[in-house]
């Protein structure tokens, strides 16, 4: 039966690379994101992890809320510092959506079942399953370090869920029917992260776009863009090489940067 309270000796134990990554644990936090930035400012090393049961101010994009129940899910951030100068932060959140789709399906051993939704949502069976939120310090172009902060919906029920999400969010638990070992979760992401960590990490860009489209929930459908108070509609027909979005509108081609889709127009 899932504790409700992780171990850490249960993830190290599963760490192929042990001695990258320094775990830290606590019941509850402001925000896993919150403290690792501090951790980093505090001149902390790359593959510091934080990792929480609660959020007391967990946040989203565009300053949401992240909502939990204690014990449930994963609220994870991973500190990386050293990535190259011309690393796009928009590369990495689609190669971190990745490595969490795969380490999600080898979890729950189905492959292909985890989509993304522009620019990195994680969902299944087209709900929310989780989230991701990185936040850089830059000197000029240079990134200083990267705090990824990491949200999972692994053991939550329906009721778990606030009103507004119910039907929009979902757990792996709901998914599969059974709940999950959150260590075995953490430890194949960070099994999988661990590049970023090591000096190891080589992206070749169009690979890593073509298999982010793959897995692209929406493309070649027509959506809304939303970005602050301004909806654009538009047929969402590809990612420039850079990512971003594509939108054929009745105005012509537009290139989104950020915003979030809302829905099938
Ligand atoms: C989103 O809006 O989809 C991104 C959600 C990111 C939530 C995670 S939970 C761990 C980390 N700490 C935070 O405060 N936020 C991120």
């Amino acid at each position: 039966m899932e504790s409700n309270h992780l171990s850490l000796e249960e993830i190290q134990k599963r760490l192929v690379y042990p001695h990258l990554f320094r775990l830290a644990y606590f019941s509850t936090l402001d925000s896993t994101n919150t403290w690792t930035l501090q951790k980093a400012r505090q001149g902390e090393a790359s593959g510091w992890v934080t990792i929480a049961e609660s959020q007391q101010q967990g946040r989203g994009r565009y300053g949401r809320r992240w909502e939990d129940v204690p014990g449930k899910a994963i609220l994870l951030s991973l500190l990386v510092k050293g990535l190259p100068a011309l690393f796009n932060p928009l590369m990495l959140n689609y190669w971190v959506a990745l490595q969490i789709a795969e380490a999600l399906e080898f979890v729950i051993q189905t492959a292909g079942v985890i989509q993304l939704k522009w620019p990195n949502d994680i969902l299944i069976q087209n709900k929310k399953l989780g989230g991701i939120l990185i936040e850089g310090n830059f000197s000029g172009q240079q990134p200083r370090y990267f705090v990824i902060g990491i949200g999972l919906n692994i053991n939550q029920d329906v009721g778990d869920f606030p009103h507004y999400l119910q039907g929009r969010a979902t757990s792996l638990q709901l998914i599969t029917g059974f709940p999950l070992k959150r260590e075995v979760v953490i430890a194949q992401l960070l099994n999988r992260l661990a590049p970023l960590v090591s000096g190891q990490l080589q992206i070749d860009t169009s690979g890593l776009l073509q298999q982010y489209k793959n897995r692209l929930l929406y493309l070649g459908k027509n959506i809304e863009v939303r970005l602050g108070n301004q909806r654009i509609n538009g047929r969402f027909i590809d990612l420039t090489d850079e990512g971003f979005l594509i939108l054929q509108t009745e105005k012509g081609k537009q290139i989104i940067h950020s915003g979030e889709i809302f829905h099938e127009g």
